[in-house]
């Protein structure tokens, strides 16, 4: 329950995500940048036939889409999960614009109290899609409101102070909740319950991001050829985001150095001139290697121990940069502890110790 409060505009800035402290330059996680913000605006897909990759997701919702627009129903309430760049935002939206929907959007961090919730859900139409990105950041007092909200569609309101205070219950128009997580681990129990839809994003595939590239190339009206692309796709770390990041950058090193066409050879000069990673690892994911195979010397090590020497929360690290580290076989996850592979030696060219590792 929470407390009305008449002195606050209950409808103000509900929709503006503030903005947190930027942590330092950073490829993966890094503050999106004002180009990105242009990038998304331009670059992203709107509907699933334009959306690239994650086929079982796409099949699956545009069942539920047809059924759900079928019955005149909103669509139940689904949460997407996966490390960041993967297209959780843009398949809110493009859900929201499939299914004819007005999209409300906000974020975890920006809703503090009670009333800033309350005041965006009365602030809903029937079947308008509500999107909370980072709603494992909500504060428990918030997702508490919340519950009845998405379950009975309802809200509880305190009105007045004391021994004259009493409540009254809101109804509120159906609704469809779309949320984003960086992993659905990091939900409360009752909130992920809450879900009737789950999906997890994962990395994309080299053809899919290939085929993201050229399609982003062509929005922008870059020449670029399959293998140019294949080169790009290949070292954007199976993330759309930094895909598009990477052809921006091949972009203006073959306007000034070549004839502004992106080839073969001009992706491969480009990446090389840029520093770009081969497996476009960026510099804490090279920071958390360099720690496993040369400081820890292959051998296992926890979580809290690979932060303090990287300087990195040991929950960002988990998020955002194993996921891709495990997926790419350079570490593993032992009962005893995250090791180094074989791969990740090579791949940094520090030489093995004796010992197994
Ligand atoms: N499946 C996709 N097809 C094409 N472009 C995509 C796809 N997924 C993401 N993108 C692009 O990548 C960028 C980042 O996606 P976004 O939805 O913001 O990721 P997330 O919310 O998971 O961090 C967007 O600008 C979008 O243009
Ligand atoms: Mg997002």
């Amino acid at each position: 329950m929470w407390e009305a409060d008449p002195g606050k505009d209950l409808f103000a800035d509900g929709d503006a995500p503030r903005s947190e402290p930027a942590k330092g330059p950073r490829a993966v996680t890094g503050e999106l940048t004002s180009e990105d913000l242009e990038q998304d605006r331009t670059l992203r897909p709107k509907t699933l036939d334009e959306y690239c990759g994650q086929s079982r997701v796409r099949d699956n919702l545009r069942v539920l889409i047809q059924a759900a627009r079928e019955r005149q129903e909103p669509l139940d309430h689904v949460i997407f999960s996966g490390p960041p760049g993967l297209g959780k935002t843009t398949l809110a939206g493009v859900v929201a614009n499939e299914m004819g929907a007005t999209l409300h959007t906000t974020s975890g961090p920006a809703i503090e109290r009670q009333g800033d919730l309350a005041a965006i859900l009365t602030n809903l139409e029937a079947g308008d899609v509500l999107f909370i990105d980072e709603i494992h950041r909500l504060n428990r007092s918030v997702e508490e409101i919340l519950y009845p909200a998405m379950e009975d569609f309802s809200l509880d309101i305190m009105i007045g102070k004391g021994p004259a205070a009493r409540s009254i219950r809101l109804e509120l128009p159906r609704f469809t909740l779309i949320g984003a997580t960086t992993r659905t681990g990091l939900l409360t129990g009752p909130l992920r319950d809450r879900f009737g839809i789950s999906y997890r994003l994962d990395y994309y595939t080299v053809d899919e991001l290939a085929q993201i590239v050229r399609r982003s190339a062509a929005i922008l009206g870059i020449g670029i050829d399959d293998e140019g692309a294949i080169e790009i796709a290949s070292r954007g770390r199976g993330t759309p985001r930094l895909a598009n990041r990477l052809l921006k950058r091949v972009r203006d090193y073959a306007q000034v150095r070549a004839d502004g066409t992106i080839t073969l050879d001009v992706a491969r000069e480009a990446l090389s001139f840029f520093e770009i990673d081969e497996l476009g690892l960026d510099w804490m994911d090279v920071k958390v290697l360099r720690a496993l195979t040369q400081t820890f010397g292959g051998r296992p090590v926890g979580l809290s121990t690979i932060s303090a020497a990287v300087g990195e929360d040991a929950s960002t690290l988990e998020d955002v940069y194993e996921p891709y580290l495990l997926q790419r076989g350079l570490m593993v996850r032992t009962p005893q502890g995250r090791k180094a592979t074989p791969a990740a030696f090579e791949h940094l060219g520090v030489p093995m110790p004796h010992e197994k590792v």
